[in-house]
């Protein structure tokens, strides 16, 4: 069986699929890598580093799309990359599902089989395979980094001859994946962290990574059965609001992660908030790429805003592209591995097994998702 990785087709995107050490696992299994010349070129990984590996390099992106049997990617194809492709080719990648319903469409008339790495299922056996958790707590890391450069002050307490300089303050919304390394990165540069999560069980885990969990009382609360949190009510959000509007008006930095899986970012920083923060401080909103946590943001745009910066930076995990690869390399060899059939060499798609149930887009020129049989 023949596992393909054609380059990325956005210019945006430094991220690939496999790098060699994940090329050396699956050669293992005994099954043949085909990757296109300069995948991983703008990352430091030379094509002779794949070759070392154990894959073939073609300089020809219709050989990779009409000989493999399985094709690994980052962001989902465009419809013109499915052209030659074989009926029955697995797809896998972050097909951002929820915004892909006409490629869904396109890969079950083409009867290709697609596996979308967002819905894999948070479950233990599947943690390995979380693309969402491995890109995100990357993410996390790089808002601090990011956040620590734009600000006009230093994070850290320091105590010299010429004085003491107070901790910088760092206030992170959602506290989830992205969340959690956000507050552990900011801690280690010696921030003091406040954090808030509207699932209050993540109290515990908050204050383990160095952070200060801020209890709003808005009442029940709900979370899906994968963990998820769900959309709050308007009243809930009000109380919300008035209450975070005091943590931001006294911190330097403000870090929003949070998210509605598959749904619309709910707003939780509003300009009355923005106005009453200090001048110099920065907002980051990780989830401007589902709509925004912070009223006027713009992806991939800072703007200043009455002397506050508002970053909308979209996919920050692509600003580390080469441990973002790694990992996300990892995860994709993990979900190999684990529907690998040693006797046949080849990948067997099992549509009721758990997993798939939750990823498989389509299979035999079906929809077979429930979340998007229509
Ligand atoms: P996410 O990216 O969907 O959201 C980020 C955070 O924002 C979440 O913690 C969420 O509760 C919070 N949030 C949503 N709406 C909010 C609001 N209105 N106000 C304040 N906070 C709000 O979450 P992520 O990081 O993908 O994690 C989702 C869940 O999956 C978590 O429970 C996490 O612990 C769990 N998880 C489980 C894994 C496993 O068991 N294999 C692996 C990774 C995550």
């Amino acid at each position: 069986m023949t596992l393909g990785v054609p380059t990325e087709l956005s210019d945006q995107e430094p991220r690939v699929a496999l790098v060699p050490d994940a090329v050396r696992r699956l050669r293992k299994l005994e099954a043949e890598v085909l990757i296109e010349s300069g995948l991983g070129k703008e990352i430091g990984l030379p094509d002779a580093d794949y070759e070392k590996a154990g894959a073939v390099i073609s300089k020809d992106r219709r050989e990779v799309l009409e000989k493999s049997d399985v094709l690994l990617r980052v962001r989902p194809p465009s419809v013109d990359d499915l052209e030659g492709v074989r009926a029955d080719t697995l797809q896998i990648g972050c097909m951002d599902p929820f915004k892909s319903g006409d490629l869904i469409g396109e890969f079950a008339k083409r009867k290709l089989n697609a596996i979308a790495m967002e819905l894999v299922p948070r479950i233990t056996r599947a943690q390995k395979m979380d693309v969402l958790s491995s890109q995100a707590n990357l993410a996390g890391y790089v808002a601090v980094v990011i956040a620590a450069d734009q600000l006009d002050r230093i994070f850290p307490m320091m105590t010299t001859a010429a004085g003491t300089i107070a901790p910088a303050r760092v206030f992170v919304l959602g506290a989830g994946v992205a969340g959690l390394q956000a507050i552990a990165t900011a801690k280690r540069m010696g921030a003091r962290v406040e954090a808030y999560d509207v699932r209050p069980e993540v109290a515990e885990q908050v204050k383990s990574v160095g952070g200060k969990f801020v209890e709003i009382d808005v009442g029940q609360t709900e979370s899906t059965k994968d963990g998820y949190a769900k959309a709050l009510t308007d009243e809930q959000i009000k109380k919300q609001q008035e209450a975070m509007a005091s943590i931001c008006s006294r911190s330097d930095v403000v870090i929003t992660t949070a998210n509605v899986f598959g749904g619309k970012a709910p707003r939780l920083v509003t300009a009355e908030m923005l106005d009453a923060m200090k001048p110099g401080s920065v907002v980051i909103d990780m989830a401007v790429e589902s709509g925004g946590n912070v009223e006027g943001i713009e992806a991939d745009k800072v703007i200043s805003r009455k002397d506050v910066s508002l970053i909308g930076y979209s996919n920050l995990p692509a600003r580390v592209p080469v441990h973002a690869s790694q990992v996300y390399a990892a995860n994709l060899v993990a979900l190999i591995e684990e529907f690998w059939n040693q006797e046949t060499k080849a990948l067997e798609l099992k549509p009721d097994d758990e997993i798939l149930k939750s990823c498989l887009l389509t299979h035999q020129g079906e929809i077979v998702n429930e979340r998007f049989k229509s």
